[in-house]
């Protein structure tokens, strides 16, 4: 069985979006990183509760030329991973700015994660954990911190991410939600709005 899910990067420029995608598909850390230029995809084939999800990754450019492209993408989107750096506390505060810029941009309620990363910059770090703590509990977000750089909690981040978009289904529900047996179980934002909608049928 496939499950098809779609997440995207966002975040200031430089936070580490590009990095944190490349840690997550194929390990690797480069400390010389061009900015990203519009938008980039990958596909990772992740095994979870037993199907093969094939989960496409976008990366999106921080820089704010590139704004209005990337909230073109909020609409059909499954999951968002919100990225700031634990050095940069305007990195963090312009989270909100970029919440607001989702919420502005879609038309459901995309599944979410604030996650800080550079963890590893011990010396540096200047996002408090009140600060975080605080942000979460008002916008109601889960939060994690990684590292890129040392590969710490980058696929627990994404898995975390896509465990909250498939609800923690077990098998079975996910096949009965979805009311689906064949090869293709796709978990696309129709795919959802079909399902809630066909279920209040039924309860009503
Ligand atoms: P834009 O494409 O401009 O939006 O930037 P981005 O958010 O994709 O940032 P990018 O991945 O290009 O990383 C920016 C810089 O941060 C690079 O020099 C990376 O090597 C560095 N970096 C990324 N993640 C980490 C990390 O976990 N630790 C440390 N120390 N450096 C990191």
């Amino acid at each position: 069985n496939e499950l098809n899910l779609k997440l995207i990067l966002i975040g200031d420029s430089n936070v580490g979006k590009t990095t944190i995608l490349l840690n997550y598909i194929q390990n690797d850390f480069n400390e010389f990183m061009n900015p990203t230029l519009g938008l980039e995809n990958r596909v990772k084939i992740v095994d979870i509760q037993g199907f093969k999800a094939k989960v496409q990754i976008w990366d999106t450019a921080g820089q704010e030329k590139f704004n209005a492209l990337t909230q073109q993408f909020f609409r059909n989107t499954d999951g968002i991973l919100l990225i700031f750096d634990l050095t940069d506390k305007n990195s963090f505060n312009n989270i909100k700015k970029w919440l607001n810029d989702v919420k502005a941009n879609s038309d459901h309620s995309i599944k979410k994660i604030l996650i800080g990363n550079k963890s590893d910059m011990k010396d540096q770090i200047c996002v408090t954990k009140n600060m975080i703590d605080n942000f979460c509990n008002e916008k109601e977000l889960k939060y994690m911190e990684v590292s890129a750089k040392n590969n710490e909690n980058v696929s627990n981040a994404f898995e975390t991410l896509i465990n909250e978009i498939i609800g923690n289904r077990t098998n079975d529900e996910i096949l009965e939600d979805f009311g689906i047996n064949d090869h293709t179980l796709s978990l696309s934002y129709s795919n959802i709005n079909y399902l809630t909608s066909s279920k209040k049928k039924k309860c009503c």
